[in-house]
């Protein structure tokens, strides 16, 4: 591959920097191993090998390209015309398994049979596990104790595939505290791979995740061309870490006549410990490996997260969301709980689609942005909500 082409796909520059957010913030030990993948991630960028194996199982194991869907009640209802991209369509339900299989065939080129992964809603934890399993590997999971409560029944889904799910009972036991473990030990490991599982941590994950979930936005880009015969007023996600929404964004980034918003789990309000509203509260600092926003208190501690749904409730984000909120690019607002839930049901009864909790807040989010705007848009479904189903009823 040229280096014109490598340059369109890395948006990073030197070091993993977008703007004055990334780079790298970790011990020696982490950046020789980074250093190592990072150099074969750029190899297999270049290997039409490596792409024809990623395609082949993105096309026949996780079932992409996924559909456009055109949500005909539900542009009724908003007053604008809205397609959903599908990743809830996805084998294991969700985005997640765009980035795993990706991550996984880049630990086998590199003769890794041991992943571990990090997980808050747990889609993560089953997408790693199922690429475990898809390649004979051994596959370790740490999990929030909270999360894991609260999203029992993937917890059993990851056991089913073989892998071995920690409980993490420290902070506000969700995705930070997860984290901060799989990072623990991936530093005591040297033997396993760490299969990150959103656009965050440092350089290099947040490229390579991006990369490997840029075939969304890939495709939805086409498929609306094809559908509309032109591209969308607008596009949403939800935002956790962030890697579903630059998953779809990065195709639109430099069409600047496209809009681009995204949902933040707003939780109870735009309080500290309420809310995992980052970049509407955050401020910077240098937080799990890269430089980012952060929510933090006055003395610049990081503040434990909340959002209803697990896999948005993470007080960081990744760089270049926080480079795209700083240069005015995308548009992110919080979505509180009670509005994701509202969504969650109205998806529900509109158009037969169950959404994971995380998505819900990209549709709360078009249910106010797009009211009466007679907009052609585009919401990523990141994925399904069977995993949500009994905590919706329980209210
Ligand atoms: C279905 C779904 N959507 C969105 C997210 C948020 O992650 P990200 O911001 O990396 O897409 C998660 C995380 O677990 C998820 O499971």
């Amino acid at each position: 591959m040229t280096t014109a082409a490598k340059n369109t796909i890395i948006r990073a520059t030197e070091g993993g920097y977008f703007g004055q957010f990334g780079g790298s913030f970790v011990p020696d030990v982490l950046k020789t191993k980074f250093d190592d993948l990072y150099s074969q991630f750029l190899n297999v960028l270049g290997d039409k090998s490596f792409e024809t194996e990623f395609m082949s199982y993105l096309n026949d194991f996780v079932g992409r390209p996924s559909p456009l869907f055109y949500a005909r009640r539900l542009s009724d209802y908003v007053g604008s015309k809205i397609y959903l991209k599908r990743e809830d369509l996805n084998h294991t339900g969700a985005h997640k398994i765009n980035n795993t299989i990706g991550q996984i065939l880049l630990a086998k080129r590199m003769g890794y049979k041991e992943i571990i992964a990090e997980t808050g809603a747990g889609q993560h934890g089953v997408a790693a596990a199922t690429a475990a399993a898809l390649f004979g590997m051994k596959c370790k999971v740490f999990m929030g104790k909270t999360d894991y409560d609260r999203q029992l029944l993937n917890v059993n889904r990851m056991r089913l595939l073989g892998a071995e799910v920690v409980a993490i009972e420290v902070g506000n036991s969700s995705l930070k505290d997860a984290v901060d473990a799989a990072i623990g030990y991936y530093i005591e490991h040297a033997e396993v791979f760490y299969i990150l599982g959103s656009a965050v941590g440092p350089h290099p994950y947040p490229t390579i995740v991006s990369y490997f979930q840029s075939v969304i936005g890939k495709e939805a880009r086409q498929q609306i061309l094809d559908k509309e015969n032109r591209l969308p007023d607008s596009v949403l996600a939800c935002i956790g870490g962030g890697s579903n929404a630059i998953g779809i964004f990065g195709a639109f980034l430099s069409d600047n006549d496209v809009k681009l918003f995204a949902a933040e789990g707003g939780g109870e309000g735009l309080i500290l410990g309420k809310t995992a509203a980052t970049l509407s509260l955050g401020k910077a600092q240098a937080f799990q490996g890269s430089y980012s926003m952060v929510l933090q208190d006055e003395q610049g501690n990081p503040v434990n997260s909340h959002s209803i749904a697990a896999g948005l409730d993470y007080p960081g984000i990744g760089p270049e969301h926080a480079f795209l909120h700083e240069s005015k690019r995308v548009d992110y607002s919080p979505i509180l709980d009670s509005e994701a839930v509202e969504a969650f049901k109205l998806l529900a009864h509109l158009e037969g689609i169950i959404p994971a909790m995380e998505s819900s807040h990209a549709i709360a989010l078009a249910t106010k942005i797009l009211k009466n705007k007679n907009e052609l848009s585009i919401i990523n479904l990141s994925g399904r909500g069977d995993k949500d189903v009994e905590r919706v009823l329980a209210d």
